[in-house]
């Protein structure tokens, strides 16, 4: 028998003493040390709360030229099939850190090319893997059959060559590709697999007068940004760590345009075009200039807005793209810069970079620019989904490691969905943070956002959309068998996902398929599909 229990049984006051003393002997000094833990983990916290901030505006030096990823090169085969050659590959890049940091590349270190390519064509792409892991290429925003998707069902194992092929058939604008691996593409975009793949539309709806009309001077007066944020260690390795607070994955605390740290753009005429790419795994830009010059919208994800819009800022969510258009004067300075997000969308929360302020890119005119046209007033016609003639409604609530509760599987089906069918995609944050929603294959129309007309940089062609908390997103989707496509029972599946990667690689993901007129169904019934790689 111990003491306690001795003393607990014990009615004699004489021993009880001593035992209460030790009790709050006890009490106390684990009290203490409560109080003492509350405090270090309320100090730990208060540190880490200031620190998530990053703050970089006027602390960049501007001291490197904008590098402008090349054009890639391309042949055309008798048949007329314009075919590219992409390797992904290993090295080293110089990212502004204290050494060189290793990197992964398309046909290169880092990033990729830019490939081209216009509507009506026929395309293929040779890409190698010349990595140690398998990994993919996915063509983010192309109208393409599921085979030539590129997601997580076409892995491409190292030493191997993917080469999908396919007709363009889609109004021109800014696309672009990267990995896909299930699981890991947070972590391979991350390492620099990114590029533009850009359309042309030489018979737009002006008869390819709004093309010509709109800066198209490649990498002079049309240039892509391709914005990314890293944080890179003392041995100048990126650092994927996630604060402990984060839900959205890892941050960066300097933001690299098409590489470069640190960038300045030599503007050379009266306008430019600026082609927009949030290319980050986790972070929203909030862009803005730091004169607050007013710029023109043209473009959205899917092609050429309406009209031009004029805006002093825009926010681009991961994945998201825009195409801009800035008027200089001569001489003018003026600095492209991410603000903190506006308070609209909800979120708010420092460990998601929401109170960030960077500076990301400057541009300075020269002393005489080339003249450039005024922008034609009207640009495309808007998106042509018709909400009234949707055939079904269905409801996405995403978090960050589940659409409706459920994780990603490879080989449930969680959509069938019918050829040449309208339908309603509603969207919504269902644990209260910020996420996105971007679907395979089509360009939509986003109907509305928290019930309200959407804000005027959403009402073009989008394939990615900001679902922010307690303001569902609803989508009206039309969906067509891309050329070439069968829709047979057990093709591969096409996806849906929150483009926050770390959220996409937890499991926010679902796949359908585009079945023929009278299968479609709501929720998953197709047998599991083969995962056989593609390779040739
Ligand atoms: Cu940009 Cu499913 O990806
Ligand atoms: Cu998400």
């Amino acid at each position: 028998m111990d003491a306690t229990q001795d003393s607990l049984s014990s009615t004699t006051p004489r021993r009880r003493r001593p035992v209460r003393r030790t009790l709050l002997l006890v009490v106390g000094s684990l009290l203490l040390l409560v109080i003492l833990a509350v405090g270090g983990l309320g100090t730990w916290i208060a540190v880490s709360f200031a620190n998530a901030r990053v703050d970089t505006v006027g602390e960049v030096d501007f001291d490197r030229v904008l590098a402008v990823p090349r054009l890639a090169e391309s042949r055309v085969e008798p048949d007329g099939t314009r075919v590219f050659s992409l390797r992904m590959q290993e090295g080293e890049s110089d990212l502004g850190g204290e050494r060189p940091t290793p990197t992964w590349g398309f046909a290169g270190a880092y990033l990729g090319p830019t490939l081209r390519a216009t509507r009506g064509e026929k395309v293929r792409v040779e890409v190698t893997n010349g990595l140690s892991e398998p990994s993919t290429v996915h063509w983010h925003g192309m109208h393409l059959p599921p085979e030539m998707d590129g997601g997580p069902h076409q892995m491409v194992e190292p030493g191997t060559t993917w080469s999908p092929h396919w007709v363009i058939d889609q109004p021109a604008t800014t696309l672009w590709y990267h990995p896909h691996p299930h699981g890991a593409t947070a972590s391979h975009v991350r390492r620099g697999l990114a590029g533009m793949f850009l359309l042309d539309d030489p018979a737009d709806s002006a008869g390819g007068r709004v093309g010509a009309a709109l800066p198209h001077r490649y990498g002079v007066d049309d240039v892509p940004l391709v914005v990314q944020d890293v944080r890179l260690d003392d041995d100048g390795r990126i650092d994927d760590q996630e604060s402990l607070f984060s839900s959205v994955g890892a941050l960066g605390d300097r933001v690299l345009v098409n590489g470069t740290p640190g960038p300045y753009d030599e503007v050379t005429a009266q306008r430019t075009r600026y082609r927009l790419l949030n290319a980050s795994t986790a972070r929203t830009y909030t862009f803005a200039f730091s004169d607050r010059r007013e710029f023109a919208l043209v473009g959205t994800d899917g092609g050429l807005v309406e009209r031009p819009v004029s805006l002093d800022q825009i926010v681009l969510t991961p994945g998201e793209r825009a195409e801009i258009v800035v008027t200089m004067e001569p001489g003018d300075r003026t600095v492209l810069r991410s603000e903190p997000l506006p308070d609209r969308f909800g979120g708010g929360s420092r460990f998601t970079g929401d109170d960030d302020r960077l500076d990301v890119l400057e541009l300075r005119a020269a002393d005489r620019l080339d003249p450039s046209p005024p922008l034609p007033r009207r640009l495309a016609p808007p998106p042509d989904v018709d909400p009234s003639d949707a055939v079904r409604t269905r409801t996405f609530q995403v978090s960050s490691n589940a659409i409706n509760g459920r994780r990603m599987d490879m080989g449930r089906i969680d959509a069938q969905v019918e050829d040449g069918s309208t339908e309603i995609w509603d969207v919504s944050s269902g644990d209260g943070g910020l996420h996105n929603f971007h679907v395979h294959d089509v360009q939509f129309r986003v109907v509305s956002v928290g019930g309200r007309t959407p804000p005027v940089d959403e009402r073009g062609w989008k394939d990615t959309v900001p679902v922010r908390p307690g303001d569902p997103v609803r989508l009206a989707v039309r969906f067509d068998l891309p050329p070439g496509a069968s829709g047979a029972p057990g093709g591969a599946p096409y996806m849906f996902h929150c483009h926050l990667l770390r959220h996409e690689d937890s499991g926010a993901m679902g796949q359908f398929v585009v079945v023929p007129p009278g299968q479609g169904s709501d929720t998953a019934t197709a047998p599991p599909t083969p995962t056989t790689a593609h390779t040739h």
